[in-house]
């Protein structure tokens, strides 16, 4: 199990890593359309910032460009590299072709169909869309589930994306996800409890404890 922070913003990738408990980013186009700078001069303040897998999506449309995309992309992203190809069938074949010596993750997934063939093509993820499913199929859990159940062999790992609230997160993970990548806001509030904030605040008011000095 591990989380991701889903996001090209500099301020909550350095905010997000403090925490010690996230173990990459992952990027998409709409992410690094938001940034001022081009999306080379981002992913490298990216990989500066983050020792763990950074997410970069093709835009390519054509096998041979999304084999040609992914290689500029190792250059600037180094083995920190993960490329996400969007499951459409030159998306498949340039996995196939690219699996090999490439990290791969196939992305917008909306049916078990795409992940049993993205396990056959070599990608180390599936990323199901959980909250657009919600959205667009009516529910997520059951396509999550299905997912799950057809990458069983271990060879393909589920991460679930569009996660929007702690509910969706957890739900991702009781219908079979392995990997969650969240929004900041999202990942910044797992924490957050009001019972477990009033539960600290009465300790607080009616308990003791060692003493310590805090170093500056
Ligand atoms: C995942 O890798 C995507 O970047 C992201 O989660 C897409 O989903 P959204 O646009 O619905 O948030």
């Amino acid at each position: 199990m591990a989380l991701y922070l889903d996001s090209a913003n500099l301020d909550e990738i350095k905010e997000a890593f403090s925490w010690g408990w996230v173990s990459g980013v992952t990027t998409n186009p709409a992410l690094l359309g938001r940034s001022e700078v081009k999306p080379e001069e981002r992913l490298k303040a990216i990989a500066n910032l983050v020792d763990g897998e950074i997410f970069y999506q093709l835009m390519a449309e054509t096998q041979e460009g999304m084999y040609l995309e992914a290689h500029r992309a190792r250059e600037i992203l180094g083995k920190k590299l993960v490329v996400k190809i969007p499951a459409v069938a030159p998306g498949f074949r340039a996995c196939s072709r690219l699996a090999p010596e490439f990290a791969c993750a196939m992305t917008a997934v909306f049916s078990p169909t795409q992940a049993l063939l993205a396990t056959e093509a070599g990608a180390r993820y599936v990323i199901v869309y959980f909250n657009r499913a919600a959205s667009l199929l009516g529910e997520a859990d059951s396509l999550t589930t299905a997912c799950a159940q057809v990458l069983a062999d271990g060879l393909t790992e589920l991460m679930a994306a569009s996660i929007k609230s702690s509910a969706d997160a957890v739900n991702a993970v009781k219908a079979g996800a392995l990997h969650l990548t969240l929004p900041f806001e999202v990942l910044k509030a797992l924490p957050e409890n009001e019972h477990t904030r009033q539960s600290i605040i009465d300790f607080h008011q009616n308990g003791k404890g060692i003493s310590y000095t805090e170093h500056s």
